[in-house]
């Protein structure tokens, strides 16, 4: 097996990956891509991306929707840079996971890097405000703080990571003033 994350491809869910053999240690997560993740597809519900080293063996996932965030629940700091509509556009990272036998050599990061661009792009040609993410546990949401995500308040293990914040992390501050 390798053990470079970056020969680790990120592709649309197919026909191909064994999602059967899918085990991260969260039953929710692991039923979701066994049981749901084809029909979301299917329906349009959401956009369901495999790592994989060799086409078949599925690594870890991840999730994308588009999702409305009601402006009073975010941060007032936040809010209050943001036009007077209720409520933003936002990108949704709804579920992520790595396999537990491919734990700890950075393919969360690799995911989330792939998921952060992804949604970064598409905001171009459909706006999005920010990517929020559901963290299953306190365990997931620190993954996700230890990437910049701000919690929102009140709302346990709901975080969000601006999309400006994403913008400079790609392009660099300077993309931001054109
Ligand atoms: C959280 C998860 C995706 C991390 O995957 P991973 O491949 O083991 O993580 P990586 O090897 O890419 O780690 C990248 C960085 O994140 C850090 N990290 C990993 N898990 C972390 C956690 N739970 N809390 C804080 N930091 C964490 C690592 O220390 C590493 O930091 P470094 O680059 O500064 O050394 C994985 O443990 C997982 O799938 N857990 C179960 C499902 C889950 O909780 N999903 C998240 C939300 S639904």
């Amino acid at each position: 097996m390798t053990e470079n994350k970056f020969e680790f491809r990120i592709e649309p869910l197919g026909k191909a990956h064994d999602r059967a053999a899918f085990s991260c240690g969260i039953a929710a997560l692991d039923n979701y891509l066994i049981t749901q993740a084809r029909q979301d597809v299917e329906k349009r519900v959401s956009a369901v991306f495999i790592c994989t080293p060799d086409v078949r063996t599925v690594a870890g996932f991840y999730t994308l929707s588009q999702y409305s965030v009601n402006v009073g629940a975010l941060p007032e700091r936040v809010a209050r840079k943001l036009p007077k509509y209720p409520e933003v556009p936002t990108s949704l990272l709804g579920r992520l996971a790595v396999s537990e036998q491919f734990r700890g050599q950075g393919l969360g990061e690799h995911l989330l890097i792939d998921a952060l661009y992804r949604c970064l792009r598409q905001s171009k040609e459909i706006a999005s405000a920010a990517v929020v993410v559901d963290a299953k546990d306190a365990n997931a949401a620190s993954f996700y703080q230890h990437y910049g995500f701000i919690g929102f308040p009140g709302i346990a293990d709901r975080l969000f990571l601006p999309m400006k914040t994403i913008q400079a992390m790609f392009e660099g501050k300077q993309s931001q003033r054109r």
